[in-house]
């Protein structure tokens, strides 16, 4: 699926989120305390979070995803800017290819709602991160509050709809509002990174309470 999707990924992403996928990546680049660090891009796909970070001064930062297709596209876009400057890998979340502590942060973005365990991905993530190192996560959170209605309305019908007028793909944008539905709330996704082994557990929503920013320490 996440192959199909790949032409017109990064267009989609801007129009669903009228341009605020950035802010987002932005924000959530800051929370992991990016200067000099060597760090870790989990599902990188296109390598969108991966180039924020290097904008924040990151030291290395490798992008790993299980998606072939997706690593070329990052591949072509770094090639075409910095050539060199993001190692990718190929690779499951839940079994990286990585030593114990290799990290001193681990980010991802949209990646909490695809993969088929949690728990055992953040006990993963943790496993890759030194002591101290960081974690955050940015991802779509079910929403809640006055706006919920209309913003259930908005993923069910408008995006799967700009999924099929841009590129020509309805079930992997249904796909996004079926995983939300399914996907457990913050407050339930920061007691498994807990549970996983971290420290300072915290989270913040933005995008009007539809995306959660976690955040937490080894
Ligand atoms: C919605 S895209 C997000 C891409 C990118 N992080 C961003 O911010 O736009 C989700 C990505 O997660 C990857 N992915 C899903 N499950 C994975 C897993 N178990 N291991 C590695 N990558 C995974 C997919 O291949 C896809 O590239």
């Amino acid at each position: 699926m996440f192959a199909s999707i790949v032409p017109r990924y990064d267009t989609v992403n801007s129009l669903m989120t009228l341009g605020l996928d950035r802010r987002w990546r932005r924000q959530a680049i800051a929370m992991a305390d990016p200067l000099g660090a060597v760090a870790l891009d989990i599902a990188t796909g296109t390598g969108e979070l991966a180039f924020e970070a290097l904008r924040q001064g990151v030291r290395i930062v490798i992008g790993a995803d299980f998606c072939v297709e997706m690593l070329q596209a990052a591949n072509g876009k770094a090639a075409h800017s910095a050539p060199g400057s993001v190692p990718l890998v190929a690779a499951d979340a839940m079994r990286l290819p990585f030593a114990d502590g290799s990290f001193d942060c681990v980010v991802n973005g949209f990646m909490l709602r695809n993969v088929d365990n949690l728990p055992d991905t953040f006990a993963e993530l943790c496993r890759v991160l030194r002591i101290g190192g960081r974690l955050v996560c940015l991802d779509l959170t079910p929403p809640r509050g006055p706006l919920k209605r209309f913003l259930g309305m908005y993923i069910a019908r408008v995006v799967p709809l700009l999924g099929v007028l841009v590129a020509g793909n309805y079930g992997a944008y249904r796909y996004l509002f079926d995983s939300l539905s399914i996907h457990p709330d913050a407050d339930h996704v920061a007691a498994m990174i807990r549970e996983a082994g971290f420290a300072e557990v915290s989270y913040q929503r933005t995008g009007w309470g539809t995306v959660a920013l976690h955040r937490a320490i080894k």
